[in-house]
């Protein structure tokens, strides 16, 4: 569509020119003002007229009426006026074709900006901590995390995913002692995290009949840090139990990482950022803690260091991003995590800047609203958490009934099952804007019929069984023979490299979810109102392009979103 908009663009620009004999704003400005409007039967494009209105010293609608005499421009075929607003109409044939030949040409990089070539991004994301439930607040993080990465990798961007890892912290200390007092070694190596979790919980009850168990806790985890063998091994255990059950989910989401660095990489480099604050003179003693004073910031200290010396989370951060940018040397820096942590991310952001780096600008927080589950909020504390995993199997068991009934001899029947079930969560949770709280609603996101995952995957694999049953389509097409469903799919179509932008852009892979409904709905409506294997030749050939263009595309739009795409369901 942008090819088309910056052709009208031009066509204005000159048009404004040769009817007011002034200088209008360039075409790339003009190209921005285009406006699709709310009903198709209105135009397909809108130009207002009304920000022209001042210097042109013109009433809207007069203006609108001036620039429509004798405007023409290719892709164009009707252009009317409507109060302060030119409507134009596309020409089907020109613009079918345009667009089919774009796709034809670029294949799967189809929508790309390519605004990414030569630069570098850190992806921080998913991020669970060790010896603690991977649950379903942890979704947000991991499926808009990677999906920003496949976007930006889409782009043309170097990526880089890193799991920062909550994998050091008094914690370990708790788990070192219940795991020496209460632990039983063979049912911990193969208890996975719920194992872990056991212990954890185990501990917190303990510790609330006897306090000292938490100087016990302290005590050991300071050994860690300084290096004793024998904590240190417990460590990677609980590291290594986690890391195997974390892969499991990963898998089935497609996401692999490029770095597992967690917060243990970092608490030795820490004291080296509170000594550079030291001599920047930014660090202040408090109650025997550094601290960054940030009133002038309105925001509360960032804590540097503890009372004890020992670093903390902001200290490990601005450690890992030195570590990250000496590194990487990237360009930008992700973090994705709940909104809770906004304020962790602006204070420790602030540190760096104050410390003098300009590259503070890069680093960028994308936080994401809570989740709850059929209406109950998640509480960690007493326990009501639903793991991830938990999640993802309900919705694969069902799925998996649903095609032994309507499919049982479908080919691959688990992996389908595994796809449609993990997809339509996947789907469900990012069909809305990152910052809105979600309920999710597990019946909802597993519908065929709704505007759900299934019924993407669905229609994704309805596009490969007609290309399958059509066999080779001819190259020559007369686009001439395309009526209003084809032109409204490929217009569809063409948006796509505009979604792709406004989600870099915002940080938003919601507007992949929204795009790929539209794009379904297109093509359904021309697979619904139109012959396509039996239709006539001409027109066969052109509606047949139409599915393998819509094939590409949503292929793309749904892996940008982390979801598989089966041939068969
Ligand atoms: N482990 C943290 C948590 O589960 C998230 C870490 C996010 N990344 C970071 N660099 N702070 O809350």
């Amino acid at each position: 569509m942008q090819a088309v908009k910056n052709t009208l663009a031009k066509a204005l620009y000159s048009q404004i020119i040769g009817k007011f004999g002034k200088e209008p704003p360039p075409p790339e400005q003009l190209a921005e003002m285009l406006e699709y409007p709310p009903d198709p039967q209105m135009g397909h494009l809108a130009f207002p007229c009304f920000k022209l209105s001042r210097d042109l010293r013109m009433g809207p609608p007069m203006i609108a009426a001036k620039l429509a005499e004798d405007l023409s421009c290719d892709y164009i075929s009707e252009c009317s006026v409507a109060g302060g607003y030119l409507n134009f109409r596309i020409d089907s044939a020109a613009f079918v074709k345009h667009v089919m030949t774009d796709i034809e040409k670029k294949g799967e990089r189809f929508g790309s900006p390519e605004c990414g070539q030569g630069k570098t991004v850190v992806l921080d994301y998913s991020s669970p901590n060790v010896a603690k439930p991977f649950h379903i607040g942890h979704l947000g993080t991991t499926v808009i995390g990677h999906a920003l990465r496949l976007l930006h990798e889409f782009a043309g961007y170097k990526c880089v995913g890193v799991n920062h890892l909550g994998d050091w912290g008094t914690q370990f200390g708790k788990m070192i002692v219940a795991y020496r007092k209460w632990g039983d070694p063979e049912k911990v190596a193969n208890g996975g995290c719920d194992g872990l979790v056991e212990l954890y919980v185990k501990f917190h009850e303990e510790a609330e009949k006897d306090a000292s168990l938490n100087d016990e806790a302290r005590a050991e985890f300071t050994k860690l840090e300084q290096g004793d063998e024998e904590n240190l091994k417990l460590w990677q255990l609980f590291l290594d139990i986690s890391l195997k059950e974390y892969r499991i989910t990963y898998d089935q989401l497609g996401i692999e990482f490029d770095s597992y660095m967690g917060e243990s990489h970092y608490f030795d480099k820490a004291p080296a950022v509170a000594e550079e604050l030291k001599e920047k003179g930014l660090l202040v003693i408090d109650d025997g803690a550094s601290i960054v004073n940030l009133d002038e910031y309105n925001m509360p200290p960032c804590l540097i260091l503890k009372k004890d010396g020992s670093t903390i989370y902001p200290s490990r951060d601005i450690a890992a991003a030195f570590y990250r940018k000496n590194t990487y040397d990237f360009d930008k820096c992700i973090y994705v995590t709940s909104a809770g942590q906004s304020l962790h991310f602006a204070q420790w952001f602030k540190v760096v800047e104050l410390m003098g780096y300009d590259w503070a600008k890069d680093l960028v927080h994308v936080p994401y609203g809570t989740v709850s589950i059929n209406g109950e909020k998640l509480a960690t504390r007493t326990g009501n958490v639903i793991l991830l995993r938990d999640l993802f199997s309900t919705a694969i068991e069902k799925v998996a009934g649903i095609v032994n009934e309507k499919s049982p001899d479908l080919e691959g029947k688990e992996q389908v099952a595994e796809a449609v079930g993990v997809g339509a969560i996947v789907f469900h949770y990012l069909a809305n804007n990152r910052m809105r709280d979600i309920n999710f609603n597990i019946e909802d996101a597993l519908s065929f019929d709704g505007n759900t995952g299934p019924y993407a995957q669905y229609t994704y694999a309805r596009c490969c069984s007609l290309l399958e049953k059509a066999g080779e389509i001819s190259t020559d097409c007369d686009y001439g023979v395309c009526g209003t469903p084809e032109l409204e799919l490929a217009m569809t179509v063409s948006r796509f490299g505009e979604r792709v932008e406004d989600a870099l852009k915002e940080y938003e892979p919601s507007y992949i979810t929204r795009y790929i409904l539209d794009l379904c709905t297109a093509f359904n409506r021309m697979y619904h109102e139109c012959k396509i294997l039996n239709a006539e030749d001409e027109v066969r050939t052109a509606r047949l392009k139409l599915v393998a263009a819509t094939k590409t595309v949503l292929g793309t739009a749904l892996h940008l979103i982390c979801m598989k795409t089966p041939n068969k369901i």
